[in-house]
């Protein structure tokens, strides 16, 4: 029986850190602190809507965070300018490691699914930009759950959605969140630490597997 790969998009696929460049034209050397505000405020919203069952699109958590990294780093943007950067959200590149990796596990006869907080729509125009849309048999976004990961519902209706069963399904991630939300959901999940000094949260629910980069996912997962 094949096995259904879910990736996460966003810090997985899709590096966030696009935004840095554009970032740093309008908030100079703000724009470190500044980035690393907006990630985890826009987690955080999406956790809390879960949370609160008042869900809204996970542009809608993107650009209030971003409303809050202004505020708590003292940027007095433009609505120009979130505007401008906005839409650098919507076409981050992918990691350099992405293209390569999804070739051999495609050869591998793995199903590979993008599975995400962003809307299918969102998610598409990023992957389509990426040019890596094509590797994936389909697009799955929460919003039809009208919930966000980590929500076990989430990761239940990716297994209904792609007709897998949950003992063929991985979750591969570099968000700990996502990786600890989907093993507690019953997945096995790859957390793809490509930061030697990420730290993975210090639960008692570890990995599955870890890799430092997405071409050791096929050594893993044991498909060479
Ligand atoms: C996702 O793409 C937000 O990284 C998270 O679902």
């Amino acid at each position: 029986m094949k096995i259904s790969l879910a990736f996460d998009v966003y810090g997985t696929l899709i590096d966030t850190g696009g935004v840095y460049d554009a970032l740093q034209k309008k908030v100079g050397d703000k724009a470190k602190a500044f980035m690393e505000t907006w990630r985890s405020k826009q987690l955080e919203y999406s956790f809390r809507r879960g949370l609160m069952q008042n869900y809204a699109d996970f542009s809608v958590c993107t650009r209030n965070a971003l409303d809050f990294a202004c505020l708590q780093l003292n940027c007095n943007l433009s609505e120009e300018d979130k505007n401008e950067l906005m839409s650098q959200y919507n076409i981050l590149p992918a990691f350099g490691d992405v293209e390569e990796s999804l070739v051999k596990l495609k050869a591998a006869n793995c199903r590979l699914f993008a599975f995400s907080n962003g809307s299918a729509a969102a998610v598409k125009n990023l992957l389509q930009n990426a040019g890596i849309d094509h590797f994936f048999e389909a697009i799955v976004s929460v919003e039809a759950v009208k919930t966000f990961k980590p929500n076990p519902a989430v990761y239940d209706y990716f297994l209904q959605k792609t007709n897998t069963a949950k003992t063929n399904a991985w979750l591969i991630s570099g968000n700990p969140f996502d990786v600890i939300g989907s093993i507690s959901a019953g997945f096995r999940s790859v957390w793809v630490q490509r930061n030697p000094t990420a730290i993975f949260d210090p639960w008692e629910i570890k990995p599955t597997k870890i890799i430092r980069e997405l071409n050791d996912l096929i050594k893993v997962l044991e498909l060479e």
